[in-house]
């Protein structure tokens, strides 16, 4: 085998892998953690899985040390993980819970110990509870203070030890799916809703970022974002305005928002036709336009196909399936604007997402050329039934293969220009899956448990962990 190092991606270039607190840490109620909105959402029966939480998870709260021994032996040059604000704050917004904070340090230090640049998400979904029973949680302006209150905290305590933070973890998700489809938390299905909401979301994140700039004024930050390139359906110019407009809707809405400040003038005027878009409050330009990102966060996992929507289409919102059934795939769209469809040239993931390396590629030249950042892929992965076999042997060349693929349409994406800082992989170690418990499986390292029963939680590298690891050795020589 050939272990050539690789002159393409940079010395310094971040071979990580990612997780979220929720999905991982467990402990939901130690060491004076307060509930979140997670935590509520999924004792509510028929919202999860076979009824699962994230109570215990893998219990990463217990075995930080062995995962990041495990991530030490792989040769992970830096590990993105989020903190959960209401082991920092129980109630969003009152008094500090010191031993929240510590278990980060603990965990930051252990990180630093062995080399591992430290990633820190703020927020990856948990909002405390006590902040949505308060005063609504998002749809409030208040969040804009008590979320800055929070992350200034952590800038404060931690601007020596972290240098890269992400601010909100997939926005468009988070509001999509809380505000219009109600599978996430709060549940609700009310699109002016949902554009308020998001507004003040988008205030939130300016507002931290600017703070960042005064108390880590050599430290880097931005925002992540669930990136789905658009395609044509085909060739038929109705289908191309029907990919602009849905790159503009899906991606645009954000991303122009959180680079320019500014939202994208047609999908306003689109929105303001029927009564849907935000409140534009006195002074919010200015504070959009003063919290612009160092870099863009990019979670890449599929393309999406749009075909022509004539106005007097249903609105159907996206439609995802969550039961790990292959053959759902929904067509959705929005009236006027596009329509959905299967790409018939990609092959499909077990939970039916469509791969598409190439189409990572195509996403990171697109932001390059929009918004002139650099980037940094904060996910991308393979979500599957792995199955663990005798002797302690996880087959998952499937996985590799899927990894291989898009880490290939990386290194042409530098060559393209795109300026790539690093590359997280989604996920280090098996986790929950909000919606699709312990079945549906992205790590390098298998966690024993199911839905059921959380049997040893014994830890079990993957063949991709070996393979991954030589990745890295060689700054991606080795595919
Ligand atoms: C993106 C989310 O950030 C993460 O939490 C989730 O598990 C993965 N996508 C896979 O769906």
């Amino acid at each position: 085998m050939d272990h050539k190092h690789n002159d393409a991606f940079p010395n310094n270039f971040l071979w990580g892998s990612a997780s979220a607190a929720y999905q991982i840490e467990g402990g939901w109620n130690e060491e004076g953690k307060g509930p979140s909105v997670w935590d509520h959402f999924t004792r509510i029966p028929g919202n999860t899985f076979k009824g699962t939480n994230g109570d215990v998870a893998v219990d990463h709260y217990h075995h930080y040390k062995e995962d990041v021994a495990l991530m030490a032996e792989m040769g992970l040059k830096a590990y993105r993980f989020s903190i959960a604000w209401s082991r920092i704050f129980p109630d969003g917004n009152g008094a500090l819970n010191e031993q929240g904070i510590q278990f980060y340090e603990r965990l930051i230090d252990e990180l630093l110990g062995h080399e591992i640049e430290p990633i820190v998400t703020l927020y990856h979904w948990d909002l405390p509870q006590a902040l949505q029973d308060q005063y609504g949680g998002w749809e409030s302006r208040q969040i804009i203070e008590d979320f800055n209150r929070y992350c200034v905290t952590l800038f404060e305590r931690f601007k020596d030890k972290v240098k890269y933070w992400v601010t909100l973890n997939e926005q468009n998700v988070f509001i999509r799916l809380g505000y219009e489809e109600a599978k996430h938390p709060p549940g609700v299905t009310d699109r002016k809703r949902m554009y308020e909401a998001n507004h003040i979301a988008n205030l939130a994140n300016a507002k931290a970022i600017a703070s960042f700039r005064e108390i880590v004024p050599d430290g880097k930050i931005g925002p992540s974002f669930a990136y789905g390139p658009a395609y044509p359906y085909s060739n038929d110019p109705g289908d191309v305005l029907a990919a602009e407009n849905a790159e503009e809707y899906l991606n645009g809405w954000w991303l122009d928002v959180y680079c320019d400040g500014e939202y994208p003038k047609t999908i306003w005027k689109y929105l303001e036709q029927r009564g849907l878009s935000p409140t534009l409050e006195e002074g919010d330009t200015a504070l959009l336009k003063s919290g612009k990102p160092d870099f863009l966060g990019v979670n890449y996992y599929q393309t999406g196909t749009f075909a022509e929507s004539p106005l007097n289409d249903v609105f159907q919102s996206s439609k995802e399936n969550h039961d790990g059934k292959k053959g759902q795939f929904k067509e959705s769209g929005i009236a006027g604007l596009f329509k959905r469809k299967r790409n018939n040239t990609l092959e499909t993931t077990d939970w039916d997402w469509e791969i598409d390396p190439i189409g990572l590629r195509i996403g990171l030249r697109r932001i390059t050329s929009r918004y002139r950042l650099p980037v940094m892929v904060t996910e991308n992965g393979l979500g599957a039934f792995d199955k663990l076999e005798k002797n302690n042997v996880v087959q998952d060349d499937y996985r590799i293969d899927y990894i291989r693929q898009h880490i290939e349409q990386l290194q042409a994406a530098i060559t393209d220009g795109v300026d790539l800082i690093g590359y997280c992989t989604w996920s280090f170690t098996d986790l929950l899956s909000w919606l699709n418990g312990y079945q549906k499986r992205y790590g390098f390292i298998y966690v024993d448990r199911d839905e059921t029963d959380e049997k040893d939680l014994r830890r079990v590298k993957k063949k991709s962990f070996d393979w991954y690891r030589t990745v890295i050795a060689t700054n991606g020589g080795n595919l």
